[in-house]
């Protein structure tokens, strides 16, 4: 009798056990903080990432996503990835100086003429090496989203750009930027892009530099009206992550995560493509900005009173790396 109730005992204490060991194996949760709206393509990548990592790790890891700045803005989120309160984020390309001067290369204007070639310069080995770019500060690239070419919006028509002298313009956080508007005779000033609506709204600035898709969905052509097609530049994104967290996922974990990233980014850049051209349209069928499109010798000017810009960062960028991006027009 004593040893049945013994036997009773110790099987209650083994399932017991495995039950508490059951608990304890809490899903692994990765908080992808990004600043855009949902329907865009950095939105819909890493909701695409969030559900190929549902579907393929279970209840293994979860991915939280974060959109329109709800958990950190670009100027906080690093040093918050690094404080490990935030695993993934993607800013934009342009807010990473205080990290790296050499991502700066995708700021200087007029570099790449199309998508095209930024993305055949993104997966060059030149681009590759780019994401390890921050590994001593502790961060590393994980890949490239897409978003598009930067289009110009003001409160006043610009075709050449003495039209935008001594207007303000509100930039990313980048010191290529706002020599860029410099040169212009235009007045940089670098704020969160959270805030961009507002400052239009209120005309504390004149204008911005954006592409279609953020334009379209921050609803700054509902605040600017004229929106010049100048291409001049890039939006683009780097998936960036803490070594620390990256390098401790266990190693069945790991592969799953950037295979389900890797699609995620290739859907992500589909949308950018459709973006693109839908949302310009949006905005024209909305008829609240009028699309300005240059003559090539408008073009012309733009290019020649930006393009010093390149010299002046050419130090701190490199002439190779800048010399490698432009060979990607090619
Ligand atoms: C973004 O697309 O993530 C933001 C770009 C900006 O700050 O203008």
């Amino acid at each position: 009798m004593f040893g049945k109730v013994s036997k009773i005992l110790a099987v209650t204490a083994v399932s017991t056990m495995l039950a508490v060991g059951t608990a304890v194996a809490a899903p692994i949760v990765i908080k992808f903080s990004h600043v855009v709206a949902e329907n865009t393509p950095k939105g819909q990548a890493a909701n695409k990432f969030r559900d190929l990592v549902a579907e393929r790790l279970g209840d293994k890891v979860v991915v939280e996503v974060f959109p329109s700045s709800q958990l950190f803005g670009d100027d906080a989120v690093l040093e918050a990835m690094l404080l490990g309160d935030v695993q993934i984020a993607a800013p934009s390309l342009s807010k990473f100086s205080r990290y790296t001067k050499s991502l700066q290369i995708f700021d200087l204007p007029f570099l790449f003429k199309d998508m095209a070639a930024a993305e055949k310069f993104q997966q060059s080995d030149a681009g590759q090496k780019l994401l390890n770019s921050m590994a001593s500060k502790g961060l590393l690239g994980l890949g490239y989203i897409h978003n598009g070419l930067k289009q110009l919006s003001a409160s006043k028509p610009l075709k050449v750009p003495a039209d935008a002298k001594g207007l303000k313009f509100r930039i990313q956080a980048s010191d290529v930027l706002a020599a860029q508007f410099q040169a212009l005779g235009a007045v940089p000033l670098k704020k969160p892009f959270s805030e961009v609506f507002t400052l239009l709204q209120t005309k504390a600035i004149d204008g911005q530099e954006n592409t279609w898709s953020n334009i379209y969905s921050q609803k700054f052509f509902e605040v600017q009206p004229y929106i010049t097609e100048s291409n001049h530049g890039l939006i683009d994104y780097l998936v960036v992550t803490s070594a620390e967290f990256w390098n401790g996922l266990p190693d069945d974990i790991r592969p799953v995560v950037k295979k389900s990233l890797d699609e995620a980014i290739a859907f992500g850049n589909t949308v950018a493509a459709q973006k693109a051209e839908g949302d310009k349209q949006r905005i024209i069928d909305s008829k609240r900005s009028e699309i300005i499109q240059l003559t090539p010798e408008e073009r012309a000017q733009w290019v020649e009173t930006m393009k010093p810009v390149w010299k002046e960062f050419e130090a701190e960028i490199g002439k190779e790396l800048i010399d490698a991006a432009y060979a990607a027009n090619n």
